[in-house]
């Protein structure tokens, strides 16, 4: 895919220059390969935030954010929600290519029966406050898979990749539902391995077991739908985290755990939460306007959390199919939820405000998520977990993708250095 295209570049005061070849994928803009610029030139590129650096090469994920287009694996993400399910657009990340019946076969008996947890795994709960975040949970119990299937672990080797990302798309629901009904003091419930994925995870989380729960088709069927448009993003700042992790040669829980400890973070997948708590303290339309406001003020740090992305400056795509579920949902819940009518306002508020127009701020997947959330019963401090349960199916896409490249290297930034100069050691009384 090289093309033989060059951009030179010449740093005028040392006379020293670099050709830098161009690189092009399938799509999207060209990229300058400045592998060699420190030692053409002596110098590194500063970037804060990788605002124009492509940090790997993947065939996994496409975005353009100026068209606000979104494609797995080449298919667009709207075709995707309207026609398949959480568990064929694992299979298609994992593996390049949409199933056979036959193979989406194998795929779902394999991720069902590897949905239980280490029955010693549920005592590590126990271990936690009662008042602890689920994201705080499901951190530790990921990173904790690694001390039960570490041993026979090997990541050089395919088979053993290809059974971590059954273990982790397979238990993410199971040790989900875990940290909710600990935090609230039920019995964990064993997965329903006659359950498809969604459904099943829907009864570890509500189910008592005193009475059978009445499950609404309604919800398995959003949340399905949530689940494939949160699978997998490209190199965002928890993927990017996974594959730094994983550059190092860590395991894939490990390196998993650590995605989801950046995920939680209110800039990034930690926003669906905000985004809630943020539209109940405006509580009523009458209070967009001076939320609206506070959002410009440069003085004040309030956000509107829910608009901007750093990729799309067009439609988050995502979230104009969550929009429209959005108001689905709820009609066929027949919830009638007051926040839904404050995010509508807000959002015909900013769109209209030289503020947001200008900067290309527009509503990003988690605006709306939450409201949809909260009608399926799911409480505010689990969305983000919603989310990372979604994205298991991307970061170990990438995970594997990584160590099936050649030539993979240990991730290592360089840094511009701006501390004091070299001075020598000065003993105590001399300070
Ligand atoms: N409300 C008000 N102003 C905003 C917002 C917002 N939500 N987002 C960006 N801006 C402003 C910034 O203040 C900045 O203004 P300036 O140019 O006058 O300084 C400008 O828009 C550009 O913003 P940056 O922070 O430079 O954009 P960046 O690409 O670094 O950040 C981010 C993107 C983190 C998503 C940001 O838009 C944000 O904080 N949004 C709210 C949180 C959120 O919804 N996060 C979820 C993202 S989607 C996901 O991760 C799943």
């Amino acid at each position: 895919m090289s093309d033989p295209k060059i951009v030179k570049l010449v740093d005028e005061s040392s006379n020293r220059s670099s050709e830098l070849p161009l690189i092009s994928g399938t799509l999207g803009p060209a990229c300058i390969d400045i592998g060699t610029l420190y030692k053409d030139t002596g110098h590194f590129t500063y970037d804060p935030g990788y605002g124009s650096t492509a940090s790997t090469k993947s065939a996994i994920t496409y975005i353009d954010g100026d068209q606000g287009v979104l494609l797995y694996r080449g298919y667009p993400i709207e075709q995707l929600a309207e026609k398949s399910s959480f568990l064929e657009v694992a299979y298609l990340l994992l593996n390049g290519e949409l199933p056979k019946p036959t193979e989406f076969a194998t795929f779902e008996h394999d991720i069902t029966h590897h949905t239980m947890m280490h029955e010693a795994q549920k005592n590590f709960f126990q271990g936690f406050h009662h008042d602890a975040h689920p994201m705080a949970m499901l951190a530790a119990a990921v990173a904790s898979l690694s001390a039960f299937y570490h041993d026979d672990l090997d990541v050089e080797n395919p088979s053993d990749r290809k059974m971590a990302a059954i273990r982790l798309i397979a238990k993410m629901p199971t040790i989900a539902a875990a940290c909710y009904r600990y935090s609230i003091g039920w019995p964990m419930r064993y997965p329903r391995n006659n359950l498809e994925y969604v459904t099943r995870f829907l009864h570890m989380m509500f189910e008592v077991p005193s009475e059978p729960l009445q499950m609404n088709p309604v919800a398995a069927k959003a949340l399905d739908l949530l689940f494939i448009l949160h699978a997998d993003h490209e190199q965002n700042a928890s993927t990017s985290t996974v594959r730094l992790v994983g550059s190092t040669g860590a395991n894939p829980y490990a390196s998993i755990a650590a995605g989801i400890t950046a995920l939680w973070g209110p800039a990034h997948g930690g926003a669906n939460e905000a985004v809630l708590k943020q539209l109940e303290e405006i509580g009523t339309p009458d209070n967009v306007e001076s939320a609206v406001l506070r959002a410009k003020d440069k003085n004040d740090s309030f956000r509107l959390m829910g608009f901007g992305h750093r990729v799309y400056k067009n439609f988050d795509p995502r979230a104009k199919i969550i929009r429209e579920m959005c108001h689905k949902v709820l009609a066929e819940l027949g919830v009638n939820d007051p926040l839904l009518e404050v995010a509508m306002k807000l959002e015909e508020a900013a769109l209209k405000d030289d503020y947001f127009v200008e900067r290309k701020l527009y509503p990003n997947v988690d605006f709306y998520s939450g409201i949809i959330y909260k009608a399926l019963g799911i409480p505010t401090e689990m969305f983000t977990v919603m989310f990372a349960i979604a994205r298991t199916a991307g970061w170990i896409a990438h995970w594997i993708e990584q160590h099936e490249t050649p030539g993979s290297r240990i991730g290592r930034p360089r840094q511009i250095y701006t501390g004091a100069d070299v001075r020598n050691y000065t003993s105590g009384d001399k300070r």
